[in-house]
């Protein structure tokens, strides 16, 4: 299989495409990007490593981080996930309340916001140190340590960040937050603000395409049966009320992020990050997601 070839092909195709969409400028800080960045890169099981566009420069990559958080919680909580956080598709927005008051403050996921700081009340609860802990825990995934948070970013977010704080008290009236909601808000924040390139996030997600293994050092994050579920997850919730649309044209597991990054697996073939900053109306990346339909129609290649 070609890849790189496809590759070409379809990022000249996209970039030419009418460039529609908004960025995120209910986060100020990602409303000063620059709209016009574009950048893709693949990284295989096989050891191919190949980059297009911007896909060296960091960018803010927002929810896609919620997928780490729940692989160190897979790792390190020795309780049941699932008793506080269910696996379902919510079909609603990322950032909604609605179902919370049904479903007695169990989030439909972890990659919605509710979920995400569910996950992250059981880091608080069981690191010594959740942010510089996670912050080991990422660069452990990949031979490059060149990460960190965006302390502008998160500080942008928390700004205007009240739907978010909504969500924190209200699950917590339920009494599935346990930590103060400030310090749980706080570490989502950061969660969020991580930034990376196309390049370097292709290389750490590397392991969901190896069924839980970094091919760089043989390590295993997770075991076998907890990669395939975090990619289940990816599958079936990773774009929020766009997940059933991105299994039916592009086919892939994946998590998007709304600084316009997109992370997509395939399982022991490869791991493929696209970045373009403009969103669609559901909050994830419009060529991005025209990228990964257009490359998976090319490779003839999907998780079905
Ligand atoms: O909480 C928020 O709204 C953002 N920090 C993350 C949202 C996000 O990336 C949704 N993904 N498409």
């Amino acid at each position: 299989m070609n890849h790189q070839k496809i590759i070409q092909e379809v990022f000249s195709k996209v970039n030419t495409l009418e460039s529609k969409g908004n960025l995120a400028s209910y986060i100020p800080e990602l409303a000063n990007l620059n709209p016009d960045k574009f950048g893709v890169h693949i990284s295989t099981t096989s050891s191919i490593k190949y980059g297009l566009g911007d896909y060296k420069e960091k960018f803010s990559i927002q929810s896609i981080a919620k997928v780490l958080s729940l692989c160190l919680a897979f790792k390190t909580f020795d309780g049941n996930i699932w008793e506080r956080v269910d696996v379902e598709p919510s079909g609603t927005a990322f950032n909604s309340l609605v179902q919370l008051e049904s479903d007695n403050g169990i989030p439909r996921n972890p990659f919605i916001n509710a979920g995400a700081m569910v996950i992250c009340d059981i880091l608080i609860s069981n690191l010594k140190n959740p942010k510089e802990d996670l912050l080991a825990f990422i660069k452990s995934l990949s031979a490059n340590n060149d990460i960190n948070y965006s302390a502008k970013i998160a500080a942008s977010e928390k700004s205007v960040g009240y739907r978010n704080v909504a969500l924190c008290n209200f699950i917590k009236s339920f009494g599935n937050i346990k930590n103060d909601p400030n310090e749980v808000l706080d570490f989502y924040f950061d969660l969020c603000s991580l930034e990376l390139s196309c390049e370097h996030l292709s290389d750490l997600f590397l392991f969901l395409a190896n069924n839980g293994k970094t091919p760089h050092n043989n390590k295993q994050i997770l075991t076998k049966a907890q990669s395939q579920r975090v990619n289940a997850l990816m599958q079936t919730c990773g774009f929020y009320d766009e997940s059933g649309e991105f299994a039916f044209k592009v086919g892939l597991a994946g998590k998007s992020g709304v600084g316009g990054g997109i992370i997509a697996i395939l399982p022991n073939e490869y791991s493929i990050v696209v970045w373009s900053p403009k969103l669609n109306e559901k909050g994830n990346s419009y060529k991005g997601m025209k990228f990964l339909e257009n490359f998976t129609t090319l490779t003839e290649q999907s998780l079905f």
